[in-house]
């Protein structure tokens, strides 16, 4: 991978800062433009970080020259509309965990993608981490067995604010779609889609899911034990039992750089892996792999997968009632499906 590639970021929240970060400190890749809805937040970003290019909407930054890829990081209401918008202009998207609210808008983002013939990723980052490519390689070794059974938690206590990201439904507030879907991402990549799903959740005075806890049952009494929460700080460690022994990864285990197995035998191992930054750098490898090999998706976290994912957290959610207003189906849809099959 000689080329360098030029980044810029939509919407200049917290995780844009982090996403930022890591670009300072990941070969080939240069924070090249950043966007927010206000020129002076998008000025104050480009300074503190070096960025040439500033827009004070996310509308301009698809004319900025030499741009080679963006990355979405508004709130996950805005996902579709701020991937499509760049996708129509041909630029590649790497766009933050969930892909969209439900599977109708992931499927209108990967028509978009597939009819424009342009790059597109959610940024599953857990999916690229050493750590997570490590378990699966015990996995695939025949160390733990069988998997069987897996044990995964997030949750986390935040601050109560109507108006928040995690609090307000028009923003795509709640539990399971902001943290839960590592836990159901997990269980996804081990066992694949269930047969049965138990849920439950409770909610906030705002409508939106405080926590959700899940069980997915699968062929020959596979199970998966899940548990999400933004109210409550929980242990986040996910096991993973096979037939021969157990995989940890460590807490908080979607960012971890520690996994112990413990085999029935009694033998039990240690792994660490060094990170240069918060982790975001290897999903950011593998878009600019994917774009220098002319990929329209990634191997890894394929477009295919990222629709099992929505499916999934769509199917908890009618179990558990919990709602968006884009659940409800409008006309658009249907001339939006005739632009990109025409
Ligand atoms: N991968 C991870 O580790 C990770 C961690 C945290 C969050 N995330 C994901 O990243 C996304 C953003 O999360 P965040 O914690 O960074 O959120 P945040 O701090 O609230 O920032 C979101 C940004 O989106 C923009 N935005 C556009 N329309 C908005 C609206 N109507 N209301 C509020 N903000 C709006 C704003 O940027 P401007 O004002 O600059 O336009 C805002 O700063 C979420 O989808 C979340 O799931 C991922």
């Amino acid at each position: 991978m000689k080329q360098i590639y030029n980044w810029g970021i939509v919407g200049l929240g917290k995780i844009a800062h982090q996403f930022a970060l890591d670009i300072l400190k990941t070969e080939n890749a240069n924070l090249w433009a950043v966007a927010s809805r206000s020129k002076q937040k998008a000025i104050n970003f480009a300074d503190e970080f070096n960025v040439p290019n500033a827009y004070g909407s996310y509308n301009e930054l698809v004319d900025c020259k030499d741009l080679d890829v963006v990355y979405i990081a508004t709130p996950h209401s805005f996902h579709c509309e701020n991937t499509i918008l760049f996708l129509d202009h041909g630029i590649p998207v790497l766009c933050e965990k969930p892909l969209a609210i439900n599977s109708r808008q992931v499927s209108q983002m990967i028509l978009a993608s597939r009819g424009r013939g342009v790059f597109l990723m959610e940024a599953m980052w857990t999916r690229f981490l050493p750590m997570i490519n490590n378990m699966l390689k015990l996995i695939m070794e025949d160390t733990i067995g069988d998997v069987v059974n897996i044990k995964a938690d997030f949750g986390f206590k935040a601050n109560f604010n109507a108006s928040s990201r995690l609090f307000d439904a028009k923003l795509g507030g709640g539990a399971l779609l902001d943290v839960g879907i590592y836990p159901v991402f997990l269980s996804l990549l081990l066992l694949g889609e269930p047969n049965n799903i138990i849920a439950k959740s409770d909610f906030a005075s705002t409508g939106v899911d405080e926590y959700c806890k899940i069980v997915f049952e699968y062929e020959d009494n596979k199970t998966a034990f899940l548990n999400c929460s933004i109210t409550e700080n929980t242990p986040t460690i996910a096991e993973i039992y096979g037939t021969k022994g157990m995989i940890t990864l460590q807490s908080r285990w979607h960012e971890s750089n520690k996994l112990t197995v413990k085999l029935l035998t009694g033998e039990t191992r240690d792994y660490e892996f060094e990170y240069n930054g918060k982790g975001y750098n290897f999903e950011m490898i593998e878009v600019m792999k994917c774009l220098t090999n002319g990929k329209l998706e990634s191997n890894f976290m394929s477009l295919e997968f990222s629709r099992k994912l929505i499916n999934l957290l769509d199917k908890v959610r009618e179990k558990t009632g919990i709602t968006y207003p884009e659940d409800n189906i409008s006309t658009s849809d249907i001339s939006f499906q005739k632009i990109y099959n025409n």
